[in-house]
């Protein structure tokens, strides 16, 4: 028995990744792929497989059409993750990636997942109270019949319960759930902007927001830059942390990544340093990860010692601004 604190993730949209290796894509013509990978995914579950990596205990809930459940349980059986969904009638969602290999570049076809039958996320709560507070990370799109403030109803609940609840959503859904405080955000700059209507210019743009949404009582900012790093507006300061540089295989999941990073840094009761150097190696990690695989410990490790983390100052106590 691991005594770290337990992280259930939640995903309402999943998604079934379909990657397609092309030498090129000749639109309108039969194209002959390479060995196609078909993998359960979807933010939440994503965050999870990354903290199996950490050896943090996770659960992966939510909503999953039934339809594909029995492949999702597989796939969270074999890296130890706990299944928590509710299953709805219906498909899974396909996300299609086609990737010409010889240019790097990659094609996405998103698909739209089942409609969400009334009164279901009644089920998903009931699930989630069952968990001891521990960590709630709530992340990704909403699915056809959710509003946008479903988000914002779990994040007031998680609280509620006890749990730190950790939040990565964008779109028509932030802004609600920004209003209800959640305890971590990990926006990256152009969502950011988005939902304040302007550009957020340089880092200095992202310190003065990180300190705004501070003020308004989100006690954890972390606003992810790409491969430029991102800020971390943790209760104990503020640092910029860069990844090292890394090989390329894909940038999908980078986010979800960082996040687990954050989760498991949370669970070790990690100081803002050492927080951004695991969070940052977490994503540099997935992002040079082997095609088709996950990375490995050994390789965040040796990737967190080689992150550069500048310290941008301590923080006042949130609220204080
Ligand atoms: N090319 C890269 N090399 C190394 N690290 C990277 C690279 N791209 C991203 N990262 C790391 O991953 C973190 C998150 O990346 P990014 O800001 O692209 O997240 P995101 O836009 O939320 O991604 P996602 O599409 O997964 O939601 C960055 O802060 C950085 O530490
Ligand atoms: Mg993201």
């Amino acid at each position: 028995m691991s005594d770290l604190m337990r992280v259930m993730t939640v995903t309402l949209n999943p998604a079934l990744d379909l990657t397609v290796p092309l030498e090129g894509l000749r639109l309108g013509a039969v194209n002959k792929a390479g060995g196609v990978e078909l993998r359960p995914a979807g933010k939440g579950v994503n965050v999870a497989a990354m903290l199996r990596l950490h050896g943090v205990p996770v659960s992966a809930g939510g909503l999953l059409p039934a339809h594909d459940a029995p492949v999702f349980g597989a796939f969270l059986d074999e890296l130890g993750i706990g299944n928590a969904f509710e299953t709805i009638p219906g498909r899974t969602r396909i996300n299609v990636k086609l990737v010409e290999t010889e240019i790097s570049r990659v094609t996405d076809v998103n698909t739209q997942g089942a409609t969400v039958p009334e009164g279901t996320m009644d089920r998903v709560w009931a699930r989630i109270a069952k968990e001891a507070p521990g960590i709630l990370v709530l992340s990704g799109s909403l699915p056809p019949g959710l509003p946008p403030e479903t988000w914002a109803g779990l994040v007031a609940k998680g609280k509620a319960a006890g749990h730190i609840v950790a939040l990565d959503t964008s779109g028509a859904a932030l802004a609600p759930a920004l209003a209800a405080k959640p305890d971590l955000i990990k926006p990256n700059r152009e969502e950011l902007a988005a939902y304040l209507g302007r550009d957020l210019e340089g880092r200095e743009g992202l310190i003065e927001a990180a300190r705004a949404l501070r003020a308004q009582g989100i006690a954890r900012v972390v606003i992810s830059d790409g491969s430029a790093g991102a800020l971390f507006a943790l209760p104990q300061g503020m640092v910029w942390a860069k990844p090292p540089k890394v090989t390329l295989t894909t940038t999908v999941g980078a986010g979800d990544s960082m996040v687990a990073g954050l989760c498991a840094a949370i669970a070790r009761g990690l100081g803002p340093e050492e927080t951004a150097r695991l969070a940052t190696a977490t994503a540099a990690a997935a992002v040079s990860r082997p095609p088709g695989g996950l990375p490995d410990s050994d390789t965040i490790a040796r990737l967190a010692q080689a992150v550069t983390v500048e310290s941008l100052g301590a923080l006042l106590p949130e609220g204080k601004y």
